[in-house]
């Protein structure tokens, strides 16, 4: 996985602790594929090895042919990458899982992905057997509340054991769901990625996670600014107290979250489009932050409210009874 730090998963594989997170490199914000290609090439260029994407992104093909490029020309080999994927919400139902894993590995090129999470835990009928749920005429999803999340995980497991996926996790479930799935599991949950920074830092599930030696990987680590979802929640990254830190260390503001998280052993995901700042968030293993602001970037934690992805955009999700975002942690 190149020179940068990693975390070892329970699989035996290890997970670099920076991920190149590709959801917005896509449609899902109007990308060509041509433009989200050329962010995913510089992103190896600039030495990631840790690529974060999902069927929901519809770009798993775009990483597909760019890794395909690479490999064929001898640049990277397959083992020097690793490729998380994950099982979409209109996915989520034991009897889909294999297909749709089947599908993912045919867009990314790939025999296996590293990890394969379920990407929310609230089932979605689907439009037309893609990702997109069917909804009703006045926009609410078609949810599916039979299905039973730990079914879905001896699903997941069975992906492991056909060689499919190396490792396999889960993504915004809350700690008694994953308490459900330790309940019932051969294999148990290798990562859980969900929303952290420093605004939202999710202490109580990661300290759950911590005693059930579950790594932890932060998506949104530098607040998710551009996204729609962000605009009631200050901006992180124009955080006085961070701006002053940031400038105490003679570093950004992106490096000092980033530096922050992985000082606590958190894998982070983060997405840029631009070479610039790609290199800029690689530059963080060469300092580090004194306990004294470790505790200072503690204390920014806004708790729940900060929370910038809700999924409420898919209308009537919080009513469901799987709704991981309604209990404290
Ligand atoms: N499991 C889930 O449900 C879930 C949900 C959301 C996201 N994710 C994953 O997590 C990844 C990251 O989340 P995210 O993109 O929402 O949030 P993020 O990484 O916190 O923020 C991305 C934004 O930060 C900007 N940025 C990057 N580096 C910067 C720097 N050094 N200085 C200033 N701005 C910088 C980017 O702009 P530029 O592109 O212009 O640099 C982009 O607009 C996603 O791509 C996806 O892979 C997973």
């Amino acid at each position: 996985m190149g020179d940068m730090p990693s975390l070892s998963l329970h699989s035996g594989s290890r997970i670099p602790l920076l991920g190149f997170g590709t959801g917005s490199l896509g449609p899902l914000r109007q990308m060509s594929d041509e433009d989200a290609r050329r962010a995913i090439r510089a992103g190896l260029e600039c030495g990631y090895r840790h690529l974060d994407t999902a069927a929901f992104y519809q770009n798993e093909h775009v990483i597909g042919s760019v890794l395909g490029e690479w490999i064929s020309a001898g640049k990277i080999k397959r083992e020097e990458v690793f490729v998380t994927t994950k099982l979409p919400p209109t996915g989520l139902h034991e009897s889909k899982v294999e297909a749709w894993m089947l599908r993912s590995l045919e867009r990314l090129n790939l025999s296996y992905v590293d990890l394969y999470l379920i990407h929310f835990p609230v089932a979605m009928l689907s439009k037309d057997g893609e990702v997109t749920p069917s909804t009703t005429e006045d926009g609410r999803v078609r949810f599916d509340p039979e299905v039973s999340l730990e079914e879905v995980w001896k699903a997941m497991e069975k992906q492991v054991k056909a060689g499919r996926a190396k490792a396999i996790g889960l993504s915004n479930f809350n700690s008694s769901q994953i308490s459900r799935i330790l309940r019932v599991c051969n294999i148990k949950p290798a990562a859980l990625q969900i929303e952290v920074n420093a605004y939202h830092q999710q202490r109580l599930l990661r300290e759950f996670c911590s005693r059930h030696q579950i790594p932890v990987c932060a998506y949104a680590p530098l607040g998710a600014p551009g996204t729609p979802y962000s605009s009631k929640i200050p901006k992180l990254l124009e955080d006085k107290a961070l701006l002053t830190l940031a400038d105490r260390y003679g570093r950004s503001p992106a490096q000092i979250l980033l530096r922050y998280l992985v000082q606590l052993e958190i894998v982070a995901v983060f997405k840029s489009a631009n070479p610039g700042r790609m290199r800029e968030n690689m530059k963080i293993f060469d300092f580090s932050i004194t306990p004294e602001d470790m505790k200072l970037l503690d204390n920014l934690d806004r708790g729940k409210d900060a929370r910038i992805y809700t999924m409420k955009s898919f209308i009537g999700v919080d009513e469901q009874q799987e709704y991981p975002f309604n209990v404290p942690f």
